[in-house]
């Protein structure tokens, strides 16, 4: 996490529990929730308490440990069969980000790798697979920022980010934030704006409170002002994150990374995605990457306040496709991804041992 900031995740004494910062809560309170099981932890990753890609992926290879963990104190030793249950239910937690099935994959394979040889030592396999899983996110979210620090203007760069893909989806300095966080550390000036990201305001509640908290000025701007402001030419260029990618480079995230896409095509501002290789999905295509459906009840009502009236229906996917020809670039660990996208993701999905799911 960038300096100063409260812990993501933090693991109590003997995995009795992963203590979590709510991020449902944010901005108004900073408090943590203690896990205990993955039952837990799945309630917290459908409900947002976590949220954000990397961050999903590595709650969800935590859970899965501590899951183990639990049966293993509770006297029953954990049988292959009860890990799959725990891993399925995790899964199904959240359908569209990659990384949660490739990190939960590979606490499942750490546990079952050797388990009837040694199926003592199998929980402590998973769980020093899940702390992997954490540690490599963040680490790759470093890689990102210092390559993306190329695209990023020497002074005064103004970058329009949507959602949040920073810090706190990811446990690290975040993706699309990573090249910020990074030139500002330099000493380099810059400013962001915010796009709030109706209906559940990422952008607003968390991107706004992680940039302030670290001292780049940062202004929130409703989705329907993109266009107006990038039509008054001050944005330099547009990072946002990625919950899938398709070989082909489509890029599936949040809902309105779509019609940002083609406002920054329309007025000639560079567009970058930043992505991990655990975001990379090899096997689908863009159109067959599960989009979830959220409950309508996001839409019709904020806080207490009803905002559509009952008899109108709502309709409330979490996210969208942005085609490849819309993206400059993919910021990625391994570098920067520019077109065409298909050759260059099968090559860093190849140079990546172990980051893609293999089936
Ligand atoms: O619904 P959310 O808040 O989980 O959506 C998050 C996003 O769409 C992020 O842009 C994406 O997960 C990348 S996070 C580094």
């Amino acid at each position: 996490m960038p300096p100063g900031f409260p812990e993501l995740f933090r693991l109590g004494d003997g995995w009795e529990a992963l203590h979590m910062l709510d991020q449902a809560r944010l901005p108004g309170e900073e408090c943590h929730v203690a896990l205990r099981s993955a039952v837990d932890v799945a309630r917290s990753i459908r409900t947002l308490q976590v949220r954000g890609a990397p961050a999903i992926g590595i709650a969800g290879a935590l859970g899965l440990a501590l899951e183990l963990r639990r049966l293993a104190r509770a006297g029953t030793a954990p049988a292959p069969e009860a890990a799959r249950q725990a891993h399925d239910l995790l899964f199904a937690a959240r359908p569209t980000g990659r990384n949660l099935g490739w990190g939960l994959r590979r606490v499942l394979e750490a546990f079952l790798d050797g388990y009837e040889s040694d199926p003592g030592g199998s929980v402590d396999r998973a769980c020093d697979a899940a702390l992997g899983v954490w540690e490599g996110e963040v680490r790759r979210c470093r890689s990102i920022g210092e390559h993306a620090l190329e695209v990023i203007p020497d002074a005064g760069a103004t970058i329009l980010l949507h959602c949040n893909a920073g810090a706190l989806a990811t446990g690290g300095l975040g993706t699309a934030t990573a090249p910020l966080y990074l030139a500002h550390e330099q000493g380099r000036t810059l400013r962001a704006f915010a796009g709030e990201t109706r209906p559940v305001l990422q952008g607003a509640r968390l991107t706004a409170w992680e940039l302030s908290r670290a001292g780049i000025p940062v202004t929130v701007v409703t989705d329907s002002m993109a266009g107006a402001l990038m039509a008054s030419g001050v944005v330099d260029l547009v990072i946002v994150g990625a919950d899938a990618v398709a070989p082909d480079g489509t890029v599936v995230n949040k809902i309105g990374t779509y019609g940002l896409a083609v406002l920054a095509d329309y007025h000639a501002v560079p567009f970058y995605v930043a992505a991990p290789s655990t975001t990379l999905e090899p096997r689908l295509e863009a159109m067959d990457i599960p989009v979830e459906e959220r409950d309508d009840t996001e839409v019709r009502s904020c806080g207490d306040r009803l905002l559509v009236p009952p008899d109108a229906s709502v309709w409330n996917p979490a996210f969208d496709r942005t085609p490849p020809h819309l993206i400059t670039a993919i910021l990625t660990e391994a570098g920067i991804l520019r077109p065409p996208f298909a050759p260059r993701l099968r090559t860093l999905a190849q140079d990546t041992p172990g980051a893609l799911p293999d089936g």
